[in-house]
């Protein structure tokens, strides 16, 4: 990649305009009044997320990309633009001075270092008596001989100099050694062989050439469990893959990457045929190691533990890269890198969770067929993130409704395509039984150049909702206070439509679904059990109903299917206006089958709507002549 390509990568274009111009998002673009020339009326300045371009349709009537951008605000040539941006995106800008023959020479001798090293490891595991015990330890662990060969799998000996003298036998110096990353130095002087007694797995690049060595421990005593190669000319630990060069073939094949945590993980993998699974060395996975992976597909599956390492470091990095907000140091399986580098290399990338207790190269012996279920299982990753940002949470408070929309909306909002951007603000808003209105308004409000999104407490939304959700509220608190009091209504008013989800309020929601459940009679008058059966967070709220309900008692019960009547009416045209927004975006992003899905789903959902506008027109009718009748009576 070139610096510039490096640049486009690292840098979001809406992001970093935004920090100088007030962008707001308009359909899927940002619009805001031109920086270049007098502008104040109408937005005439646009910014395109999915091209990383912008264009002024006013009087300049010109546009470009962030460079452009940045020579015409700075007024300056291209080179100073790219070192401006370099200097943001922290690309270095390195003259590639005209290859230093001693340096390729320097090279070439470290790799020969390395293979020797190899050919000296693998032959003592597979001939020296002293290595029985890894060869039996091998075998219990179901790792075949194909595979010992494949991965050329070595045994260090126990020994301070053996590798250092087979190697000086074979003409190396010590500082190559030394600086292959296969000795440590001593103290006072001198050198001594860094892997000892260790079961070695030689990390290869993807031309198959080794750079570097894992070694396992063989003990549990021995400390720590994998000694790596430290860093060396040639390894860079946080590029690497293991196995990459025996998967290349199959992730081009299959368009798909799997991404494990550990060597054996990713030896079993190819052992049991699964070709195209690659393994990040137990850290998170960084950005370099994607890019390697961009090139060969555009589908990574991450398959992480269910209780362990990947989902903590998932977590952590997390909050880490909310913040820092410093893209270089964030490493990325984390957050709203992972989503913002999924927008930039058009990538998806999924995360498989592994059954809890299992690492795949467990469950890949247990139960082969297991492994397929849980790539097909895996989730877009924006979907993970939901799940295990929500999942600490408490839905149902103000708080944690807050901190879930503060967490996720950047992410959301940070994803290049604009019908999946919809989609997620959707779902969001229906688990936290939030208006999604509301939530696109704090998703709008956070493009604007605010404080770092870390900090940008979301202000409004479900802590001080809007007049109109307000007066919604009280419909729905009217409708469930009386139906506490009368459940035996349920049936009839589950036949005229009402669900669960036409309770926006999640207290509500849990209350009415747990009412539902309750045996007939159980719940008569006063439904006692209820309360029992309710999480004890919701007993406030369930006396409060209770509570009302009581005040309500003298209004008519009839009162209650017409107040459930407008609460559905007034669901299903959220419904149909959340359609409709979704319906431009497709007809944006010219998907014809989600744009159909959308259209079918608005004709379903108008004729609910017709439905339930005329059953409460008859009610209203009726108790109109009803009480027209009753006057005449009295
Ligand atoms: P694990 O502890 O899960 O080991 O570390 P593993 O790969 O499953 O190995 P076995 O099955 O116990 O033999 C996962 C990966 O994390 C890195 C290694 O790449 C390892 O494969 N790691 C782990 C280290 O680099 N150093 C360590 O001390 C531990
Ligand atoms: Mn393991």
């Amino acid at each position: 990649m070139t610096p510039v390509e490096q640049i486009k990568a690292k840098l979001d274009i809406v992001e970093y305009i935004g920090e100088s111009v007030k962008l707001r998002r308009s359909g899927k673009s940002f619009s805001g009044f031109c920086p270049f020339h007098a502008n104040t009326k109408t937005p005439s300045f646009y910014v395109f997320p999915e091209t990383q371009t912008w264009h002024c349709f006013g009087a300049c009537g010109t546009g470009g990309d962030i460079f452009n951008f940045v020579m015409k605000r700075e007024n300056v040539e291209f080179a100073e633009a790219l070192r401006t941006l370099a200097g943001r995106a922290g690309v270095e800008l390195k003259a590639r001075v005209p290859a230093d023959a001693e340096e390729d020479a320097r090279i070439r001798r470290l790799r020969d270092v390395l293979e020797s090293a190899v050919r000296y490891y693998h032959n003592l595991l597979i001939n020296s008596p002293a290595a029985q015990s890894v060869r039996e330890y091998l075998s219990r662990r179901d790792i075949s001989g194909e595979s010992i060969v494949a991965f050329q799998l070595g045994f260090a000996p126990e020994s301070w100099d053996a590798l250092g003298k087979y190697l000086a036998g074979k003409g190396f110096l010590p500082k190559d050694v030394l600086d292959a990353g296969l000795a440590s130095e001593r103290e006072g002087g001198g050198q001594y062989d860094r892997f000892r007694n260790r079961l070695m797995f030689p990390i290869r690049d993807i031309k198959g050439q080794t750079i570097g060595f894992g070694a396992r421990a063989l003990s549990d005593e021995q400390q720590p469990k994998y000694l790596n190669s430290p860093q060396t000319p040639l390894f860079e630990k946080s590029a690497v893959l293991y196995g990459i060069d025996m998967a290349k073939d199959a992730i081009r094949a299959g368009h798909t990457a799997v991404i494990v945590e550990g060597y054996v993980d990713a030896l079993m993998a190819h052992q049991m045929g699964h070709k195209n699974v690659v393994a990040a060395m137990g850290t998170a996975l960084t950005e370099s190691q994607l890019k390697t992976l961009q090139r060969l597909a555009k589908k990574f599956i991450l398959a992480l533990d269910a209780d362990t390492a990947g989902f903590e470091a998932m977590r952590r990095g997390l909050s880490v890269a909310h913040d820092a907000l410093d893209k270089e140091a964030v490493p990325v399986p984390v957050g709203r890198n992972l989503v913002d580098f999924e927008s930039h290399l058009q990538a998806e990338i999924r995360v498989a969770v592994l059954p809890s207790g299992y690492d795949p190269d467990d469950l890949l012996r247990e139960d082969p067929a297991a492994w397929q279920t849980m790539l097909d299982t895996s989730l877009p990753v924006v979907d993970y993130l939901i799940q295990i940002v929500t999942a600490p949470l408490d839905l149902s408070s103000a708080k944690g409704k807050s901190e879930a929309a503060g967490t996720l909306l950047p992410l959301i909002r940070s994803m290049a395509d604009s019908v999946q951007r919809a989609h997620y603000v959707q779902e969001l808003s229906r688990r936290l039984r939030v208006d999604e209105r509301a939530l696109l308004e704090m998703a709008a409000r956070t493009t604007e150049p605010a404080p770092r999104p870390a900090r940008a407490r979301p202000a409004a939304g479900p802590s001080a909702p809007e007049p109109r959700t307000l007066q919604r509220l009280g419909l729905e608190d009217f409708c469930l206070s009386m139906l506490l009091r009368h459940p035996d209504e349920l049936t009839g008013v589950e036949r005229l439509g009402l669900m669960a989800d036409d309770f926006v309020q999640s207290e509500n929601r849990q209350i009415y679904e747990s009412l539902r459940t309750l045996e007939p009679g159980e719940g008569d008058g006063q439904p006692a059990g209820l309360r029992q059966r309710l999480n004890e967070a919701l007993h406030a709220r369930y006396d409060a109903l209770v509570d009302l309900g009581r005040r309500f008692e003298p209004l008519m019960v009839e009162e209650l299917e017409k107040s459930v009547l407008r609460l559905r009416e007034q669901g299903l045209r959220q419904l149909i206006n959340r359609l409709r927004f979704l319906e431009i975006e497709a007809q944006g992003a010219g998907d014809a089958g989600e744009l159909r899905e959308y259209r079918q789903r608005i004709s379903l959902t108008t004729e609910q709507l017709d439905w339930t506008q005329s059953a409460l027109r008859a009610r209203t009718m009726l108790g109109r002549a009803e009480s027209a009748a009753n006057e005449k009576t009295v």
